[in-house]
């Protein structure tokens, strides 16, 4: 039809038609921070396996696509889950995922903003979204997620955030639980076999799940070994008196509990320790 017109005409028309298609790829773009590519089904159950999700857990997967995700975490892996995408078409069609698979029980889909929704309540989060959503995401998980939430990202990972274990089935699967808070210093207290009751300042440096922690009595400092955190979970060993001290302990906020365990083989004791935060967060 445009090759009837005066050409000035169509010439406009065609300026007008090109601009409004920039304009709604622009809005696009604006809109949806990454296009949908669905997550191949075998990686969807290495991706949940890889949680090690269970009936226990609640899965938030953020742009869900067509709800395959949380789907699967419900059918067969007997977990709740709740999928979120910015495009209802892609809700429509999770809703339909999840009658057919019989578990619209157990599976929620909202439409909205990934970036909005309160993922507080998640065991688990799975991610196919890009390198950079994913790092504008971090803080975010960091200010909601309680520590021990599991996150698994299919493809991409988390800028500096090094992931606690990587997988490649058909594509990579970057794996990391979410980090207690334990910089600062702690005032640590424990019975130890050959030293005897014991208060040791425990200074403890932080980045993401790395920790780096130093020790010191009133007489003189100790290297501290072998330092993990996973989640709430947090060990080290302290040499003092030529026996080593294996401390294993849970962080609940300003206080860690657990045990120590000192000596080897038979000759291994176990008893309580203690520690509570002095300063810092
Ligand atoms: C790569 S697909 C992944 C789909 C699904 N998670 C999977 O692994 O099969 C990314 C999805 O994120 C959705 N999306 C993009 N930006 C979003 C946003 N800001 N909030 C919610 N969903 C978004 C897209 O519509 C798309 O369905």
């Amino acid at each position: 039809m445009i090759a009837y017109l005066p050409s000035a005409v169509a010439a406009s028309m065609r300026v007008f038609f090109v601009c409004a298609i920039l304009a709604a790829q622009q809005a696009w773009a604006q809109y949806f921070d990454v296009p949908y590519v669905p997550t191949p089904q075998v990686v969807v159950d290495e991706m949940l396996r890889l949680a090690q999700v269970g009936p226990d857990d609640f899965v938030i997967d953020l742009g869900c696509g067509d709800g395959r995700i949380p789907v699967t975490a419900a059918a067969f892996f007997g977990a709740r889950a709740l999928g979120i995408d910015i495009d209802p078409g892609r809700i429509a069609e999770s809703h339909r995922n999840a009658k057919a698979a019989g578990v619209t029980g157990r599976v929620e889909f909202r439409q909205g903003d990934l970036f909005q929704l309160d993922i507080a309540k998640a065991s688990v989060v799975t991610l196919y979204l890009l390198p950079d959503i994913n790092v504008k995401l971090r803080p975010r998980l960091f200010e909601l997620l309680k520590p021990g939430t599991r996150v698994v990202s299919h493809d991409f990972s988390m800028g500096d955030w090094k992931p606690d274990r990587v997988l490649t089935v058909q594509k990579k699967i970057y794996f990391w639980t979410m980090p207690a808070r334990v910089a600062g210093r702690w005032k640590l207290e424990a019975d130890l076999p050959g030293v005897g009751a014991s208060t040791y300042e425990l200074e403890i440096r932080q980045s993401f799940q790395e920790i780096e922690p130093f020790a010191r009595t009133e007489k003189r400092n100790y290297a501290v070994w072998e330092p993990r955190l996973r989640g709430k979970s947090i060990s080290f060993i302290i040499v003092d008196n030529d026996l080593a001290h294996r401390f294993e302990g849970t962080v609940e906020g300003n206080a860690i509990e657990g045990v120590v365990r000192t000596g080897a083989g038979t000759a291994e004791v176990q008893t309580a320790f203690r520690a509570a935060r002095i300063g810092g967060s």
